[in-house]
């Protein structure tokens, strides 16, 4: 995609677009205040490897922290929410990149899960994300509790695939029919076909051809 593609498509409110490329470039190119809610599962800075040898881009580099972050709050339209996952033992570096972006923090979630995903010093059986708010958004018209229960989305399309029912109730609660969803770390593209099931717009952004594509695939099939 080269600029002037992805100018037209931001500019022309022209979203349901999957964008390949690193998403702070790209979102570069997005106008100010062009979208409604975000919400993202970017890499957790754990050097993730699954049983099956896949690894996530960018998961052992901070360095895209803080500018991908001051991005999002740009593009985000003033008074609206960002809902991030993040990786609890990273968790200063996130916050402090939150902060600095602009973001207050308006609230903790916690996703629990049946079965934990790694046993250490503890078994390890939750997922965390924050809600960040830009402003002073209007209260939902129906909150959601800050603790919900994770189900094993079977990570068949990518190594860390979040699982719809996990993400639905995100945008439900936090966007309106018609907004337009952003994911600039979009991966398989969960966040996004959560959002089109849910009537609203979306746009995803994927650094890996892999991941981008089944994101295409996926969002033009409509398969979960
Ligand atoms: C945790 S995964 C997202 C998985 C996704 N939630 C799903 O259900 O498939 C994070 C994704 O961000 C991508 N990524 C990492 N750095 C990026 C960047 N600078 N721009 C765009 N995508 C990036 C990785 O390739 C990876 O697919």
């Amino acid at each position: 995609m080269n600029t002037e593609q992805s100018k037209q498509i931001i500019s022309g409110q022209q979203a349901n677009t999957v964008l390949e490329g690193d998403c702070i470039e790209l979102m570069r190119q997005f106008r100010s205040c062009s979208v409604d809610f975000v919400l993202t599962d970017p890499p957790y800075l754990a050097h993730y490897c699954s049983r099956d040898g896949r690894r996530v881009a960018n998961d052992g580099d901070a360095t895209w922290l803080k500018p991908a972050f001051a991005e999002i709050f740009r593009v985000m339209q003033r008074d609206s929410f960002c809902v991030s996952f993040y990786g609890w033992h990273q968790a200063d570096k996130f916050i402090a990149a939150w902060r600095e972006a602009g973001f207050r923090l308006a609230g903790h979630l916690t996703f629990t899960k049946q079965y934990p995903s790694t046993e250490r010093f503890l078994r390890y059986h939750h997922e965390n994300a924050y809600l960040l708010a830009k402003g002073n958004p209007a209260q939902p018209e129906q909150r959601i509790p800050d603790v919900l229960e994770w189900k094993y989305s079977g990570n068949r399309l990518h190594p860390t695939q979040k699982p719809l029912c996990v993400l639905t109730p995100l945008i439900q609660c936090f966007s309106r029919s018609g907004d337009v969803v952003l994911d600039p770390f979009c991966g398989s593209g969960s966040t996004l076909l959560a959002a089109k099931l849910q009537g609203r717009r979306f746009i995803g952004i994927e650094l890996d051809r892999h991941y981008s594509t089944i994101a295409r695939d996926r969002l033009a099939s409509r398969a979960a």
